[in-house]
């Protein structure tokens, strides 16, 4: 299905996140035939930095040229180039934006929805939600909120209770791009659409989880971002533990938007706060030279963490989650842990012990993803000898990628077709940051780690042991 016809507003369209993913994402949505029929694209930002309409043009073929899959030509393109205008608002002065909105919906005619993106920093969302609601622009629209939702659990608070006033919770989208991810959707399918998964998904089968999202990229130039966010509120609070609430969750009665997101409610429920004990905090050496970063910052680019979901299916299961900035390899993946079967009856030598932690379930997550399945086998041979093996499914050699969509694309997508399965509540993103209340209270200090290695000592050794990294381990 396509959606009606929309208007969308993007604000902060001539920000880092509209050139590397929205601007490319929205004109992939175009190429793949699933943009409404009728649709305009209005950019807006503050005065200081607006574009006239050809010089938005030009900067979101820049950025497609740049960042997107398809290239910017040929009638596709001069469509969506048409459809692009951009408007200067610095609320609560709302004229322009007003007068494009209206010339927007005049040419398409009809009764157009609007959908407001906005990919701006959080301390800006209030304003321009105020001054959607004063115009009247709010009324019958829906509205794209960007993370991090708030900073601490009071920030998330008052920030719903301003989205509210304006907004009832049916027509906000709060994005959380990770959940748009191809393999992070078919993690549901791996665990409800099959047998042979769920009946050891629990706390008798599985000894540990991780959820590793290491990057080798810096600050990219985001340092203005950066400073005031840092790897707990960019990455963990956000992303992870919402991947998090995917494998944790009990099955749902139905894939609709409520019960899937009441499950994920639960899970949130569960998590035991984060005790400061259980947090490595890093920092990479030089990141205080960064332009834009402060002589003694004291923002983390690392965190590793262990949190516990204390609920029947997870008790006592730890669930360790790391992210952090230029370390040595960038991946996305989560590991669950299997438990050693009763009895070791395979002869073995001391190396050899080591494989009988070799069973685990592994998602590469970053698309188009994997999914393996390690465990032991025997060495041909006269004697009995185990080697660890892997049993791969890889989307890229299984499904054509062609028709594939990125998370920003498909959850903009969902968001013109009303469709919320994918977006994170209210309930659920105030509950993580009321587990996140210790840690935010009585962050442990920052270490400093040299770049393209695994971050802090204590992360790699002590949080996690008995277990290791996988990532690590695999090398
Ligand atoms: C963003 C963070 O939300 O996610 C970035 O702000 C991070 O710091 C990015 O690099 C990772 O997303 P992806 O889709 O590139 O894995």
């Amino acid at each position: 299905t396509r959606p009606d016809d929309h208007v969308i507003v993007l604000f902060g369209a001539t920000g880092d996140l509209a050139k590397r993913k929205l601007l490319p994402g929205l004109f992939h949505l175009a190429c793949a035939g699933l943009l409404p029929d009728g649709y305009r694209i209005v950019g807006s930002g503050r005065a200081h930095s607006a574009l006239n309409d050809d010089a938005f043009r030009k900067h979101a073929h820049d950025a497609v040229s740049t960042f997107g899959r398809c290239e910017p030509s040929g009638p596709v393109w001069e469509s969506f180039a048409d459809s692009l205008s951009f408007a200067a608002s610095d609320p609560p002065d709302a004229g322009p934006l007003l007068a494009a909105v209206r010339a927007a919906e005049d040419s398409l005619g009809g009764q157009p929805r609007r959908l407001f993106h906005l990919a701006v920093p959080p301390a800006a969302f209030g304003s321009i939600i105020g001054m959607l609601g004063d115009t009247g622009l709010a009324e019958k629209s829906k509205v794209i909120v960007e993370k991090p939702f708030g900073t601490d659990l009071a920030s998330a608070r008052a920030l719903n209770q301003t989205i509210h006033a304006v907004f009832d919770e049916s027509r906000i989208f709060r994005i959380d791009h990770f959940l748009g991810k191809e393999s992070v959707d078919n993690i549901l399918a791996l665990r409800f659409a099959n047998g042979m998964f769920e009946p050891i998904w629990n706390r008798d089968h599985i000894s540990h989880v991780q959820i590793d999202v290491p990057e080798t990229l810096g600050l990219e130039g985001r340092a203005h971002f950066y400073e005031g966010t840092g790897a707990f509120r960019d990455m963990i609070v956000t992303h992870l533990i919402q991947v998090l609430g995917i494998v944790a969750m009990e099955p749902p009665v139905s894939l609709a938007a409520q019960p899937l997101r009441d499950e994920k409610a639960k899970v949130f429920a569960a998590l035991r706060p984060i005790e400061t004990g259980h947090v490595v905090r890093g920092q990479y050496d030089g990141y205080r030279d960064e332009p834009g970063v402060a002589p003694d910052s004291q923002t983390e680019t690392f965190t590793a963490l262990r949190i516990e979901v204390d609920n029947w299916r997870w008790a006592g299961v730890p669930f360790y989650l790391r992210s952090g900035k230029k370390l040595a390899q960038h991946h996305e993946v989560i590991t669950l842990g299997l438990r050693e079967p009763p009895l070791r009856m395979f002869p073995i030598d001391l190396p050899q012990q080591e494989n009988y932690r070799s069973n685990k379930i592994v998602i590469d997550f970053a698309d188009p993803g994997w999914i393996a399945a390690c465990f032991l086998a025997k060495e041909p041979g006269p004697t009995m000898r185990l080697a660890p093996e892997a049993m791969t499914f890889r989307y890229a050699d299984s499904f054509c990628q062609e028709h594939g969509l990125e998370g920003y694309e498909r959850l903009i997508l969902d968001a013109m077709l009303g469709d919320q399965s994918l977006f994170t509540r209210s309930d659920g993103i105030e509950r993580i940051w009321e587990a996140s209340t210790p840690l935010l209270e009585n962050p442990p200090p920052v270490h400093l780690y040299a770049p393209g290695s695994w971050g802090p000592e204590p992360a790699v050794s002590e949080l996690i042991a008995p277990h290791q990294w996988y990532l690590e381990d695999a090398g």
